[in-house]
């Protein structure tokens, strides 16, 4: 069974044979889009560390989105940007807050479209934090309420599924009971379950202005160096009702993607976060790297990790390249 009988290159040496035996998909049925929202008028604000990203008006975000579902893609996943920020993040759940706007235009104008919605406070705290803040730390269980109250207000805008990503405990148990109880059993919650600690989200608090003011978010996000407490992470969730967990970010975390697939089989999303992104477009501005191949081998990469989905900023670039 070895050399000269079993020659490897033999299902190599054309590109329709490669065809043939491969192993992973991508299509772009399996990519969510990330957007961000603003309020205002035609606006269309680059975001500077991450080319070809806008922090976008309503009518502009829709216009976006047309084209999202244009090109295949099933889904997007919303940021806002309130107007006003305070201590406790009241703008999160806003009957008109800028979220719930943005829902119903979207929900209105693109019905296709599967609209998920971030649950973290962060973008509408004063002081960057995922929580409420009480003697200097994130206070756990007040922000339960908070997130609740949130994640139900989305629903009621219109949200097809709510993606808590505030790594408090018992977030998803919370926001299931909440949801329930209005009624909403069937809006799937797509928890950011195994969420790290991590550099590469710097050109996201950019683009969502979330900043921590003080400190940083490592008494609630996890550490790099934890596998084992991962999967702790990813059964609490599933336990309390969690129906999509996902690991973030994606490439530094490819054997977390891999265990979480194989220990629990449960439908897998993968963020290829801010900073990942970043990295590609800036080294392929420099002509350092080919942008559409360095791109393609990342979302494989995810996918034969075992993501389901992937969150990813190269969306519409990837569902094009695909066509
Ligand atoms: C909010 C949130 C963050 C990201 C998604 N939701 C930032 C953070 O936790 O600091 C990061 C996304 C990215 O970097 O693309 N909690
Ligand atoms: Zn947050």
């Amino acid at each position: 069974m070895y050399f000269p009988t079993y020659r490897m290159r033999r299902l190599r040496q054309s590109e329709q044979i490669r065809n043939l035996v491969h192993e992973t998909d991508l299509l772009p049925d399996r990519l969510i889009y990330p957007m961000f929202v603003v309020h205002g008028q035609d606006k269309r604000i680059p975001i500077e560390s991450m080319p070809g990203c806008y922090q976008q008006s309503i009518n502009n975000l829709v216009e976006e989105a047309r084209e999202v579902r244009d090109l295949g893609i099933p889904g997007v996943l919303l940021f806002g940007i309130p107007a006003e920020k305070d201590e406790a993040g009241t703008g999160a759940y806003d009957e008109e807050g800028i979220i719930q706007m943005a829902l119903a235009a979207l929900k209105e104008e693109v019905p296709e479209l599967l609209l998920i919605t971030d649950v973290c406070l962060c973008e509408y705290t004063s002081h960057g934090h995922c929580g409420i803040i009480k003697d200097n730390d994130v206070d756990n269980d007040l922000t339960l309420e908070m997130l609740a109250k949130m994640a139900l207000s989305h629903a009621e805008s219109g949200a097809d599924i709510v993606a808590p990503s505030d790594m408090m405990d018992g977030r998803v148990a919370a926001i299931r009971g909440a949801l329930d109880s209005e009624g909403f059993i069937n809006t799937p919650i797509m928890s950011y379950a195994a969420k790290f600690a991590s550099a590469y989200y710097g050109p996201f608090r950019e683009a969502a202005e979330s900043s921590p003011e003080f400190g940083d978010r490592r008494s609630y996000q996890m550490d790099c160096r934890n596998s084992d407490e991962a999967m702790r992470e990813v059964l609490l969730d599933i336990e309390e009702g969690a129906d999509i967990v996902m690991v973030k970010p994606a490439l530094p975390y490819l054997d977390i993607i891999y265990r979480v697939k194989q220990e629990t089989k449960f439908p897998l999303a993968a963020y290829h976060v801010s900073g990942e992104y970043s990295m590609i477009k800036a080294t392929a501005a420099a002509g350092w790297i080919d942008e559409k191949r360095a791109v393609l081998e990342a979302m494989t990469a995810i996918r034969r990790a075992g993501a389901d989905t992937i969150i990813t900023y190269h969306a519409k670039d990837v569902a094009r390249w695909l066509t």
